[in-house]
């Protein structure tokens, strides 16, 4: 289960479909589960407090981009540098025409669905986007078409119609974007999603979709997987660091040495892959995808941390391995980086692992030794400054 959002089941259905690459459509078993993952009176704020623009923001009907100008104003401060303003009278009339307003990264901008898609994160080890597409016409969108990601869709108000084809282009990468090609003549699955309907599309398979002359709000999620090529190129870079990598080939070199030079090439990346294994790269990725970090501000900005008993606390990087308690220490590694505390961390971090919040009388009860306020600010400030714990609701501070 993930934050209400997602059950169990889902969730296993999803894996499978990413494992076997095949597309999936969830029905909601209630309407409302999505409500509060992108709720309207969120949209009307985002609009209404943010110096939005393309490609964050972004208008778009029949395939065309509208242009920004045309519903965004560019306005000049006294000083000088220009900041833009949605115009209500230039937005409203396109979307009554039927363009689709679609606000990109939209997770970075409203916190309850930061804080989900932080969690889903976690669970896949990947770098993950939310778009949010909301149309009210008839027109599409984007013309029928495929991506180079898998994307999750969640239909979180009205309902849409969704038309998805065969991946005639067999799991292309990023660097394939150029691509052109045409979609097999006939769906394989048409169908009108409605509200907290889920749709997992694998990345390759064409799809497009219509809004049905009604509000309609979706997310996509662009979720951002390992590939064989990514490895190898991962390989390439550690490869460097080899001297017999680095050496030249020769440049007049007969056929033998050509063929010599070839077989130990081949040998030495052999040993090598040994070292730099599949499960070394998944770690070393596991570690460094996409920090969605919280600050710990006003605390963090002194040397010393203040502490209430209405302050919580939060594990605050995305993935942790390697971790390892002796009579003297704890270690793990996280951010690329090797981290080493004294062993009276153990059960806080033990605590924390399950990236929930925290108050601070629970973090003191875990505790093995009692320590009042003062002395927990002194053993959590190392990891607050080095941004591997959070201090949040602090309006309650
Ligand atoms: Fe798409």
């Amino acid at each position: 289960m993930i934050d209400n959002f997602i059950d169990n089941n889902s969730l296993n259905l999803i894996k499978e479909a990413h494992k076997k690459k095949h597309f999936l459509h969830i029905p909601s078993r209630k309407d409302d589960t999505f409500k509060d993952l992108m709720p309207w009176k969120e949209i009307n704020r985002i609009l209404r407090q943010h110096r939005l623009r393309y490609p964050r923001l972004r208008l778009c009907m029949d395939d065309k981009t509208i242009k920004e100008d045309e519903f965004i104003d560019m306005l000049q401060s006294r000083k000088g540098p220009i900041y833009t303003r949605v115009t209500e009278e230039k937005l409203y009339p396109y979307l009554q025409n039927g363009a689709t307003l679609i606000i990109n990264g939209i997770d970075e901008l409203y916190e309850e669905l930061d804080f989900f898609i932080g969690n889903l994160e976690r669970l896949f080890k990947s770098n993950i986007q939310a778009n949010c597409y909301m149309s009210w016409g008839t027109t599409k969108c984007f013309n029928t078409h495929w991506d180079f990601h898998d994307v999750l869709v969640f239909q979180v108000y009205g309902r849409k119609k969704w038309s998805v084809f065969e991946d005639n282009i067999r799991s292309p990468l990023f660097k394939d974007h150029h691509i052109e090609g045409k979609p097999p003549q006939k769906p394989f699955w048409e169908s009108i999603i409605k509200e907290s309907d889920i749709l997992f599309i694998p990345r390759g398979f064409w799809h497009h979709a219509v809004a049905l002359n009604e509000p309609s709000l979706h997310l996509t999620l662009g979720v951002d997987f390992h590939t064989g090529v990514d490895y190898v190129s991962w390989l390439g870079e550690k490869l460097a660091l080899y001297e017999e990598f680095r050496k030249d080939i020769p440049l007049f070199a007969e056929q033998g040495e050509i063929d010599l030079l070839q077989e130990e090439f081949k040998n030495k990346l052999v040993t090598a892959m040994e070292t730099l294994s599949l499960e070394t790269y998944l770690k070393s990725q596991a570690s460094e995808f996409s920090h969605r970090g919280r600050f710990s501000l006003p605390q963090a900005g002194s040397s010393s941390i203040k502490l209430s008993f209405k302050s919580k606390l939060i594990l605050n990087v995305p993935h942790i391995s390697d971790y390892k308690v002796t009579k003297e220490k704890v270690s793990f590694f996280t951010k690329q980086k090797k981290y080493e505390f004294s062993f009276t961390y153990d059960p806080l971090f033990k605590l924390l692992f399950d990236y929930k919040l925290h108050g601070v009388s629970e973090v003191i009860s875990c505790l093995e030794k009692k320590i009042d306020l003062d002395n927990l600010g002194k053993l959590l400030n190392p990891l607050v400054t080095n941004g591997l714990v959070a201090l949040v609701n602090l309006n309650d501070y």
